[in-house]
């Protein structure tokens, strides 16, 4: 493998690699796994696969297959648990129309679950995220807010409806909000994951040499995310976020500590973050809402390069 066909891989901020066949095609991977997020195996499976599948999906690429990746405490806990993660897994990825055609699995303390997930794109096609421009719109296809769900969950403080919609959220696939950035003029797109809104943004603002605004009003939060941030129910990971990107990150003034931690919230499974021109925004975010059916949104737009990052408004 000679490095010109290296596309992107540790020195992009992409969180997949590319890499050029000799064809011309290129081959797009990624990998993913994590811990239990919900306590229903079978969800959390749905959700680890297209959590997993998302990276892919974020460059506008087409999944072909995938491995699982298994960590399971075999001695532990009854068999079954682990068939209705594969479950899960594998209907996520039917529902994506690829097959799972292998994988490996190891005994382990926890259960951790996620795919490999191979895809290929035209390189004429591929979206990257450091094509954002300054006056492109900011929209983001999925509500915020699942790692304060996720934790209200592991201490069994919510409702199952609100359950119900943050399972919903996390387990639908990035798959038509990424169809459809290839019928607008999209300029740059990454997903929302562990890093959370304002860390994933940052990434694409410094590759793109860009800053970004975005409104807070703007921004679509999980039913049920608003109360339990007054009750101070978060993940570490949220607040080691907000901690991180803090340095480059202004926030006005009239914003508290809850609220600059629901937006530094660390996702799993979130949505895709697309970069676009501001005179087509209203069409992607409508014809993205229909077809996930879950809200997108514009909730900014891209400035010229200055000494904030993100300016929060
Ligand atoms: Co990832
Ligand atoms: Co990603």
């Amino acid at each position: 493998m000679t490095s010109e066909n290296v596309i992107v891989g540790f020195n992009g901020s992409d969180d997949a690699a590319v890499v050029r066949l000799n064809d011309g095609k290129l081959i797009v991977q990624t990998v993913d796994f994590f811990t239990p997020i919900v306590n229903d195996p079978y969800q959390f499976g749905q959700i680890a696969a297209a959590n997993s599948l998302s990276d892919i999906y974020a460059m506008g690429a087409i999944p072909k297959f995938a491995l699982n990746i298994v960590g399971f405490p075999i001695k532990d806990l009854p068999k079954e648990v682990l068939i209705e993660i594969l479950r899960g897994g594998t209907d996520k990825a039917k529902e994506a129309g690829i097959p799972i055609v292998g994988g490996h699995s190891i005994d382990d303390i926890e259960p951790k679950y996620g795919l490999v997930v191979t895809g290929e794109i035209a390189e004429n096609k591929l979206v990257k995220n450091n094509g954002a421009q300054t006056g492109d719109a900011l929209v983001l296809t999925k509500p915020l807010g699942t790692g304060i769900i996720s934790t209200a969950i592991k201490r069994d403080l919510v409702s199952d409806e609100i359950v119900k919609n943050a399972v919903k959220c996390m387990a639908t696939l990035n798959e038509k909000a990424s169809k459809l950035m290839h019928s607008f003029d999209v300029h740059a797109a990454t997903d929302v994951t562990g890093f959370g809104l304002l860390g994933h943004l940052s990434e694409m603002c410094k590759a793109s040499n860009v800053s970004a605004e975005i409104n807070f009003d703007q921004i679509i939060f999980l039913e049920g995310v608003t109360g339990l941030i007054n009750d101070d129910i978060f993940p570490g990971g949220s607040k080691r976020n907000l901690d991180f990107v803090s340095k480059f990150v202004s926030f006005s003034n009239t914003y508290t500590h809850a609220q600059k931690i629901m937006v530094a919230d660390a996702q799993t499974s979130g949505g895709l973050l697309v970069a676009l021109p501001q005179s087509q925004v209203d069409e992607y975010v409508k014809k993205c809402s229909e077809l996930t059916d879950l809200p997108a949104k514009q909730i900014g737009s891209f400035t010229p390069l200055s000494e904030n990052i993100i300016s929060v408004l």
